[in-house]
C-alpha cells in the first residue's frame, strides 16, 4: 500500500496532501506517524532548496515527492532540489501560501534575505506578487496542481 505524508508548516502542504489523499483514497499522515512499511508520497514545503521533513522519513519508502512553495512552477529548480534532498523519485511542484503568524523568527528571518536577494535581482510583474506574498503574507493555493500527482498514483496501481 502506498500513504501520504506530510510536512508543514503554515498548512499548504498539509491541505495538498490531505485533498490528495480524498481524491484517491490513501491514508494522510503527519510526518512521524506513518506506518513503518508502507510505500510513501510524500509532501513538504520549500525552505531555499530544501524539502522540509523529507530527511526524517526512510528515502527507500518515497515513490514520489510534491514540493511546495511560493515561486512559479516555470521557476522551480527540480534538479537543483533533487541534488539537495538527495531524491531520485519525481517531483511535483504546487504553489502554497504562507501565513506569516505561523513563522518563528529564523523562518522570518530566511524569509526575509530570501525576499531581499529577489529584490536585488529585480522586480518584474512575474515576481512582484511572490515577493508582495513573502513581505505580508498570500496565497497561490490551487488544487489543479494534484492533478499530475493523481495520474502518477493512479499509474501506480
Ligand atoms: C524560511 C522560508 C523559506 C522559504 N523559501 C522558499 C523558496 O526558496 N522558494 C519558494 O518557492 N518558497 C519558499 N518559501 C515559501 C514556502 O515554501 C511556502 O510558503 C509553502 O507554501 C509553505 O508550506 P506550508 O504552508 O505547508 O508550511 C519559504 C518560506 C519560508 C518560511
Amino acid at each position: 500500500m502506498t500513504v501520504i505524508v506530510y510536512s508543514s508548516k503554515s498548512g499548504s502542504s498539509r491541505k495538498y496532501a490531505e485533498s490528495l489523499g480524498a481524491r484517491v483514497g490513501l491514508s494522510v499522515y503527519a510526518v512521524g506517524e506513518q506506518p513503518s512499511d508502507e510505500r510513501i508520497v510524500f509532501f513538504g514545503w520549500l525552505r531555499k532548496d530544501e524539502v522540509v521533513g523529507v530527511r526524517d522519513v526512510d528515502r527507500s519508502k518515497i515513490i514520489a515527492v510534491g514540493v511546495v512553495g511560493l515561486d512559479t512552477q516555470g521557476r522551480f529548480n527540480s534538479r537543483a532540489v533533487s541534488d539537495r534532498n538527495d531524491l531520485k523519485v519525481p517531483l511535483y511542484y504546487l504553489r502554497g501560501w504562507i501565513d506569516k503568524s505561523k513563522l518563528n523568527p529564523l523562518d522570518k528571518g530566511v524569509l526575509l534575505a530570501v525576499a531581499v536577494m529577489m529584490k536585488l535581482q529585480g522586480l518584474n510583474e512575474f515576481n512582484t506578487p511572490i515577493f508582495n506574498a513573502m513581505r505580508q503574507g498570500g496565497s497561490f493555493y490551487d488544487e489543479k496542481y494534484l492533478d499530475p500527482i493523481e495520474t502518477f498514483i493512479k499509474s501506480m496501481e
